[in-house]
């Protein structure tokens, strides 16, 4: 394969980010966009330089798209995936690949069906520091794991639920602080801790005018024994960046905004903290975050395409997380424990 052709649905806020790793990688070129919104066509047309398309049966046989980046609203990834391995194109998803597993297991089947490449885009994963990390701990350098914590303790104002509704509400984002924001924490805190046995959740709406939880706490029970903890929030003034710590019986390690804050691993030296040399942490602010880790995800998303093997996060790695919210979401709802 050459040049990978890309189109990309939905022409939202992050769809910045992906025209930006598009236009800096060489492999890439970007084709089309399909937006449900005409008032967005003739906007888009003029930001992004290719034709903006509202049909989506043209925008999906066009010979020259390769790779669909999903970056629509969070529930309506599924149907767009699905759409999209229909029409036999490579699917990249945002984050949450869909807002239930139930759809999550139809957008994975339909791409093992049409011998589709699935990835999400759980772009944290890409850091240097949080590689550091997750090659400590797979090398058990802290021992046994005792406790892994996750707090995501940020702040949204009323201006961005306000302008874009579907914001913070159950069918299209999901849920709120949790599967909006405290995702790429939380997919962090289980690649490094492992399965989840049983979770506990308790989540309130405590400020804005939103259907879902503006705070929220969970307690997890790993397979492994290990115990841990999750806050996340986006009332909290004024937004704090995320923190991740993991314990053990020989060390432990805690980060802050993606960087090493403390690093107590036995003969291993800490890494250089690299993370705000393009990609902040969005605490108080969602435009805040750089588009250098994504661009390694469409890179790593071309390479399996092109070497026809899994990607960084596939179907599977993506249904964690949500599989560990949805879960803390009913065990709020219920207020009981939750086996998964
Ligand atoms: N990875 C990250 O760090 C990150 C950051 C921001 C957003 N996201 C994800 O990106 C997605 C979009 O978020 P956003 O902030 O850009 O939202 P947004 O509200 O700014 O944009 C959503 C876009 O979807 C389009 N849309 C609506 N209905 C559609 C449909 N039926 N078909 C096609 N397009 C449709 C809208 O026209 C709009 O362009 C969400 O799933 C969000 O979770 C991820």
């Amino acid at each position: 394969m050459g040049v990978l052709g890309v189109g990309i649905i939905g022409t939202g806020s992050i769809v910045n980010t992906y025209v930006k790793c598009v236009e800096e990688l060489e492999d890439t070129k970007l084709i089309a966009l399909y937006t449900t919104s005409a008032q967005r066509v003739k906007e888009a047309e003029k930001l992004f330089g290719v034709p903006i398309l509202d049909n989506l049966e043209e925008f999906l046989s066009h010979p020259e798209i390769d790779l669909v980046c999903i970056c629509n609203k969070s529930g309506l990834h599924g149907d767009a995936a699905i759409s999209a391995a229909q029409a036999g194109k490579h699917v990249l998803c945002e984050k949450p690949l869909e807002v239930t597993t139930e759809k999550v297991d139809t957008v994975i089947a339909a791409c093992q069906k049409n011998d589709i490449v699935l990835g999400c885009v759980l772009q944290n994963r890409c850091s240097e520091v949080y590689g550091a990390v997750e090659n400590v701990v797979e090398k058990g350098a802290l021992g046994k794991l005792l406790l892994g914590n996750a707090h995501i303790n940020w702040y949204r104002s009323k201006e961005y639920y306000a302008k874009n509704p579907w914001r913070g509400t159950k069918e299209f984002d999901g849920g709120a602080a949790f599967m909006n924001q405290g995702i790429h924490t939380i997919d962090l805190l289980l690649h490094l801790m492992g399965d989840v046995k049983s979770v506990y959740g308790n989540m309130k709406t405590l400020v804005h005018a939103i259907e879902c939880e503006d705070v929220g706490t969970g307690i997890l029970n790993f397979n492994n024994g290990a115990i841990g903890t999750i806050t996340a929030g986006t009332a909290l003034f004024p937004g704090y960046p995320e923190r991740l710590e993991i314990y053990g019986d020989k060390g432990s390690i805690l980060m802050e905004g993606g960087n090493i804050k403390e690093w107590n691993v036995p003969g291993v030296p800490a890494p250089a903290n690299t993370s705000l040399k393009g990609n902040a942490s969005g605490a108080a602010d969602p435009t805040n975050i750089g588009h250098l880790n994504h661009k390694i995800v469409l890179e790593d998303m071309i390479g399996a395409i092109q070497e026809n093997r899994p990607p960084m996060v596939d179907g599977f790695e993506a249904r964690k997380a949500v599989e560990v919210i949805t879960a803390l979401y009913r065990s709020s709802d219920e207020e009981r424990l939750i086996f998964l």
